[in-house]
């Protein structure tokens, strides 16, 4: 038979490998950036029209290209970064695998004008779906200029699962967020379509830096730390426990000057806060990992966000410790003991590097706890949950006569509240128990809803808005469905990437604060991605309506008591919250006179 095994052609090599690399123009704007940055580049600019789909410029003043490095900078494997594989267990440089060029030039149409500081004349290379034509001469300032026109111009599947400006816009902020937060010396411009975005200049320091990307708000509240243990050093700014988001998308954590994605590092975090803050809560946390090149491998996936470390074990306790202490000192509390020198000095040390204690612990930690007691057997449960014993039923039967001076006269829209948390009333066929939270979010639900349908709703503007800080992405997912949230009496606009300001709410939400609805609708419309528009609306009613119900242990004055009593009455079918938990439960009559021995 015939050989059917061929080697292909390095137009599809290339396109092959830009699948893995180059998924939106956020990662394109990313591989030009680490470029440039090693390139030695203090100030950069960062050109985009139509949210990067049909233009991204990089423009750096760092070494250049002559015109012969210029002519093989966008061959596949062309890369001045490394030399031999020894190189590759001490990569200290972005880029390695000399992809980045030939995957861009191969699904997009690429130049690149670059001039090195001694030269007088500046040269140009264009590739376009891998046909390469350059360099010549050409003006041009010192330093390198990358444009990249019409991304995925010849692949269309590609082209399609693109997103409007807007999201491709937020990712690409995002994206620079993490290329410039561990780099206070460089400076960046952004420009949209002509107009100005981010703009940082050379900051004195790191703290310096999450002011110039997060704001003074942010910054200001921030605590921080630093240590060193053996060749790792470990320095990290964090939120005091009262400072909670609603995501982990404010936590950023850097390996020698590069972002990176570590379940160990995030479970670190995680755990320093532990019993500090609610386990649905996340801190704010900016860690910044620095350690020699040869203690860690990179060379784990194209976009090199994955890490391998050799000790792992070391970097989260180092990472845990670091925070629960600064968290102490800020409470006043007593430091732990120190875990990491320990860590650090055991003999076992070598060998912990994938699945050392800590490891498992994590483990542990994220896929449920080994030591936890059993869950109770169905004996137990019920047996905690048998109503009363003998003797206090007998008690219960003798004090029957003084019931009926405690409980009030019961009117018809009066319940009396018990524990701040449940109303009871009489009811036709005996008593009822409401709980009041359950109660009033169904009641605010029912009635968002029928505004909405009857075209009634009264809106509230907010007299002082308040600007609410996230994270661009989640500003483009608000953007997104600003028409749904529109329906619902919820406008806002943007301040920019990282900004929104809520401008109004329904009345019937007046209540709650503007940072609370916000947060309540990003994490809705997270989880709520595939929702189709009612079926969105309909949740984050929900939502809104749990947020701004009367709350479980909070006292009810009459006037609130009497307004959910004469809804009930109108809505004896409500049996449920929107979330699903039951309104109320009924004790019928003929229960209680079985219950009181008053019938056999
Ligand atoms: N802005 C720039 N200034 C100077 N030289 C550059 C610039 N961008 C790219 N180069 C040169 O072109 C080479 C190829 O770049 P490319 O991004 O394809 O590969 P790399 O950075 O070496 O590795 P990786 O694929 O991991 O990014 C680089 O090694 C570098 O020598
Ligand atoms: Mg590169």
């Amino acid at each position: 038979m015939a050989s059917v095994i061929r080697v292909l052609d390095q137009a599809v090599a290339n396109r092959i490998a830009a699948g893995e690399v180059i998924e939106r123009p956020a990662s394109i704007v990313k591989e030009l950036v680490e470029n440039s940055i090693d390139a030695g580049a203090r100030n950069l600019v960062v050109q985009l029209e139509d949210g990067g789909k049909r233009l991204i410029r990089v423009t750096d003043d760092g070494r250049g290209m002559s015109p012969e490095d210029l002519a093989i900078c966008v061959l596949p494997h062309a890369t001045s970064k490394i030399a031999d594989v020894d190189d590759l267990f001490r990569i200290s440089s972005f880029g390695f695998r000399g992809e980045a060029l030939p995957s861009i030039g191969s699904i997009a149409e690429l130049t690149i004008l670059s001039r090195e500081p001694g030269s007088e004349l500046a040269s140009r290379i264009r590739c376009s779906g891998g046909t390469i034509e350059g360099p010549v001469a050409a003006g041009g300032p010192t330093g390198t200029s990358v444009t990249v026109r019409d991304l995925f111009f010849n692949v269309p599947a590609r082209r399609k699962f693109l997103k409007e400006a807007r999201s491709e816009l937020a990712q690409i902020v995002e994206t620079l967020t993490r290329l410039f937060l561990p780099h206070p010396e460089l400076g960046l411009k952004l420009e949209h379509e002509q107009k100005k975005g981010m703009d940082i200049r050379e900051d004195s320091s790191r703290l310096a830096r999450i002011r110039s990307l997060f704001g003074e708000e942010l910054a200001s509240r921030l605590l921080s730390a630093d240590r060193t243990i053996g060749t790792l050093r470990i320095e990290a700014y964090f939120g005091p426990a009262s400072l909670t988001k609603r995501t982990s998308e404010y936590q950023y954590v850097f390996l020698n000057g590069r972002f990176i994605r570590d379940k160990a590092a995030s479970f670190a975090i995680k755990d320093g806060y532990a019993g500090q803050i609610m386990p649905k809560d996340h801190p704010v946390a900016f860690v910044f990992l620095t350690m020699p090149p040869d203690q860690f491998d990179v060379n784990v996936h194209p976009t090199k966000t994955e890490v391998r470390f050799r000790e792992r074990d070391l970097l989260v306790v180092g990472i845990r410790e670091m925070l629960r202490n600064g968290l102490a000192r800020e409470n006043g509390s007593r430091p732990i003991a120190d875990q990491a020198t320990r860590v650090a000095e055991s003999p076992r040390r070598e060998s912990r590097d994938t699945r050392g204690d800590v490891y498992a612990e994590m483990e542990r930690e994220l896929f449920g706890r080994v030591g936890d007691p059993p869950p109770p057997t169905a004996a137990e449960i019920a047996r905690a949950r048998e109503p009363e014993s003998t003797t206090t039923r007998r008690t219960a039967h003798r004090c029957h006569s003084l019931v009926g001076s405690v409980m009030p006269e019961p009117t018809s829209h009066s319940a009396l509240q018990i524990h701040r948390s449940y109303l009871l009333r009489e009811s036709p066929q005996g008593l009822e128990i409401l709980d009041q939270h359950a109660l009033h979010e169904r009641k605010l639900f029912d009635e968002w809803l029928a505004r909405i349908d009857s075209a009634t709703l009264e809106v509230q503007g907010l007299l002082h808005p308040e600007p609410v800080d996230l994270a661009p992405a989640e500003v483009a997912l608000l953007s997104d469905r600003q028409l749904e949230l529109e329906r619902l009496g919820v406008t806002f606009t943007t301040l920019g990437p990282r900004t929104v300001l809520l401008q109004s709410l329904p009345r019937l939400l007046a209540k709650v604060t503007p940072s609370e609805v916000i947060e309540d609708l990003v994490v809705r419309l997270k989880e709520g991605a595939a929702l189709g528009s009612d079926s969105l609306v309909r949740e984050v009613a929900a939502d809104l309506a749990c947020r701004a119900a009367v709350k479980f242990g909070q006292v009810l004055p009459a006037a609130e008591i009497a307004a959910l009593m004469a809804w009930r009455e109108r809505n004896p079918g409500a049996k449920n919250c929107p979330h699903g938990r039951p309104v109320a439960l009924h004790l019928d009559l003929r229960d209680l006179e079985q219950l009181f021995d008053r019938k056999k």
